[in-house]
């Protein structure tokens, strides 16, 4: 905090102004600006002041003085605890609207976007029990197996989770139930999951080996994916990303970076005559051929490197002249400086920009608009009820 400033009380009556990107209520209080963990656009709370980081303090609610009108009271017993949900205590309405509003936020903010278009957002279809991917902790000391903490290494010992879809929660049991008879390997520090159409993909694996494949049909077309590999969360939205993610592109090549198991790279090579996807995770990308071997797919080829050293490499690559379309979706890191100036060398007709985090979304959009691009739509998924988490593409046209 600024030495001029007068130090906070330990204590602090609020009421929260609106929610920020990266879940937390926004407060003014005693000349300061108060960050909430947990909090609803008008709950006048009192609040412990947990840390202060420059001009912001971060606290958390010790008492609901006046609840929001958004306030809902969170089903999960854990909710507070779990670093995996923050947003269980606002209703679903208004998680829908916190979200439209971090979006906006951070392209204004840091997108410097001064106009944006209308932003829709699309329900998740289920708002408990949609997450069909997770990676449980496990501490085999403490015998504890679920979530980590909020903001913390320790791990929450979870019996059910409300997010999770039946399939998880039954392979979440198996795992605890093998806990309880010391039959978990004393070396794992974590278990992944991801449920496929039919069986899930544990890793490491208990009673099945591990890395076994499962598969799942989106859209006409069948993956296969493991709990090693990344693959969306929430199947539930897939086919509509896709729709929007592609729109009406079409024509002769395609570049995809970020592509994983080719989620998006088997549609597009429906639609383009030559399609290139890059992906860093071998396995990924090992699984992203097989995907388009079985789906008949023959004219689009997945290069196993860093995006970050295949763009300049390929910028000046004389098959890419004239690309039509870029798609990426890179993690919440979002995409590298030099993987942007790749893009602008590379000058596709039309970019989509597939997004988990606004604020690095935002980031990259001002130096691909400052670049010679203009933004022609924005809609957003609700891929991740009851967290702040949220979905967004954007497509971006050449001048
Ligand atoms: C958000 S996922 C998207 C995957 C795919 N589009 C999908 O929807 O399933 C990001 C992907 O980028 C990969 N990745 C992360 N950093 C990378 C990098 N620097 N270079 C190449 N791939 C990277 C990850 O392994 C992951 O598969």
């Amino acid at each position: 905090m600024d030495r001029n400033q007068p130090s906070l009380p330990a204590d602090l009556e609020v009421v929260v102004e609106r929610i920020l990107p990266g879940g937390l209520g926004l407060a003014h209080a005693e000349g300061s600006t108060v960050f909430i963990a947990l909090s609803a656009p008008g709950d006048r709370l009192r609040v412990k002041i947990e840390r202060v980081k420059g001009n912001v303090a971060f606290a958390s609610v010790t008492e609901i003085l006046k609840p929001s009108t958004d306030r809902v009271v969170p089903p999960c017993p854990y909710f507070g605890r779990c670093g995996g949900c923050d947003f269980q205590q606002l209703s679903y309405e208004a998680q829908l609207k916190a979200k439209v509003a971090i979006i906006k936020d951070c392209l204004q903010r840091i997108g410097g976007l001064r106009e944006i278009p209308d932003l829709q957002i699309t329900p998740a279809p289920r708002q408990w029990h949609y997450r069909s991917r997770a990676q449980w902790q496990y501490d085999a000391a403490r015998r504890r197996l679920g979530y980590f903490e909020s903001g913390s290494r320790r791990v929450c010992d979870v019996a059910e989770c409300a997010v999770l879809v039946p399939e998880l929660q039954e392979s979440l049991s198996a795992l605890r139930e093998r806990l309880e008879t010391d039959s978990l390997p004393g070396d794992a520090r974590d278990f992944r999951a991801v449920a496929g159409d039919q069986g899930v993909s544990l890793s490491p694996g208990i009673s099945n080996p591990d890395g076994i494949d499962v598969q799942r049909s989106i859209h006409g077309e069948t993956y296969s994916l493991n709990a090693e590999s990344f693959f969306q969360t929430n199947a539930d939205l897939l086919t509509q990303l896709i729709d929007v993610a592609l729109g009406d592109a079409r024509g002769e090549s395609a570049v995809e970076l970020y592509c994983g198991v080719g989620l998006f790279t088997l549609p597009l090579a429906r639609r383009f005559k030559q399609v290139i996807g890059v992906e860093g995770d071998a396995a990924a990308t090992e699984m992203a051929g097989v995907n388009l071997v079985n789906a008949g797919l023959s004219n689009a080829v997945i290069a196993n490197e860093a995006v970050g050293n295949w763009v300049p490499v390929n910028e000046f690559n004389p098959d890419l002249v004239a690309l039509d379309f870029l798609l990426l979706d890179p993690p919440r890191t979002g995409a590298e400086s030099r993987v942007i100036a790749g893009i602008l060398q590379l000058q596709p007709k039309r970019i989509c920009y597939v997004s988990c985090d606004p604020a690095t979304l935002a980031r990259d959009l001002k130096k691909l608009i400052g670049g010679g691009y203009s933004l022609d739509s924005i809609v957003a998924f609700d891929m991740f009820p009851q967290t702040h988490h949220v979905e967004t593409v954007v497509h971006l046209k050449s001048l």
